[in-house]
């Protein structure tokens, strides 16, 4: 007689992304995200691009303070991703747990496309290379106008990397990408106005997570 050990598979968890220009202040709510959904049963993992693994971190150090290549530098970021979602990303969601990235695929069409001027088109083959059958469930885009974000960086006691140095115009086109990035993705990106207290930003991410729950 045959026995069948009855191997029940956890649902999958939600991977949720956080995006925006640098200075937009995303980095801060995902923290607080993560204590309201622990709060709720959830488990939950935080993780970060570029990085995330070991390897990724020394890539992000490279990244972020080694001038290079302008394509080396957008294949750099999905060697990292690719890294990052074979060892964190995709087996986290299989266990059931829900994954808060700070960056995702978002942050190279907007940096590496709309900010740096490559096209767009060489992303969408990688995207398909690296993660065809996986997209956010749920994206929160933090917009302000660069004036703003850049006036926050410079107030910062630190040396800014190398994207935070860049000019105000790369950050515009940075921030238009990523509108436009949202306005082709409605249901999936969500834009915040991050040009307000951290409370009230708080309090609207609490709101769309409730809604994205019930
Ligand atoms: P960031 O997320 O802003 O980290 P911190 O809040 O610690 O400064 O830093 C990562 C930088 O990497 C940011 O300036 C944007 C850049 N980046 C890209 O240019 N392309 C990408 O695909 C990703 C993931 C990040």
């Amino acid at each position: 007689m045959s026995t069948t050990s009855a191997h029940v598979q956890p649902e999958r968890g939600k991977f949720i992304t956080f995006e925006g220009i640098d200075g937009a202040g995303k980095s801060s709510h995902i923290d607080g995200l993560a204590r309201f959904l622990r709060q709720r049963g959830l488990t939950v993992r935080t993780s970060r691009e570029p990085g995330g693994t070991p390897l990724g971190e020394k890539l992000r150090e490279l990244l972020l303070h080694e001038a290079m290549h302008l394509e080396t530098e957008a294949l750099l970021m999905f060697a990292a991703r690719r890294e990052h979602l074979d060892k964190i990303i995709e087996p986290a969601l299989a266990r059931g747990e829900w994954v808060l990235c700070d960056r995702f695929s978002d942050a190279t069409y907007a940096y590496q496309s709309g900010g740096r001027g490559l096209d767009r088109a060489k992303f969408a083959q990688l995207e398909r290379w690296v993660h065809a059958h996986l997209q956010p469930d749920l994206t929160l885009l933090f917009d302000l106008p660069s004036a703003v974000a850049g006036g926050r960086l410079a107030a910062q006691a630190r040396v800014l990397d190398r994207f935070e140095q860049e000019r105000a115009d790369f950050h515009e086109r940075v921030r238009l990408a990523y509108l436009e990035r949202a306005a082709a993705a409605p249901a999936r990106i969500r834009v915040i106005d991050a040009d307000q207290p951290p409370d009230d930003v708080n309090e609207i991410i609490e709101k769309i997570i409730s809604s994205y729950c019930s």
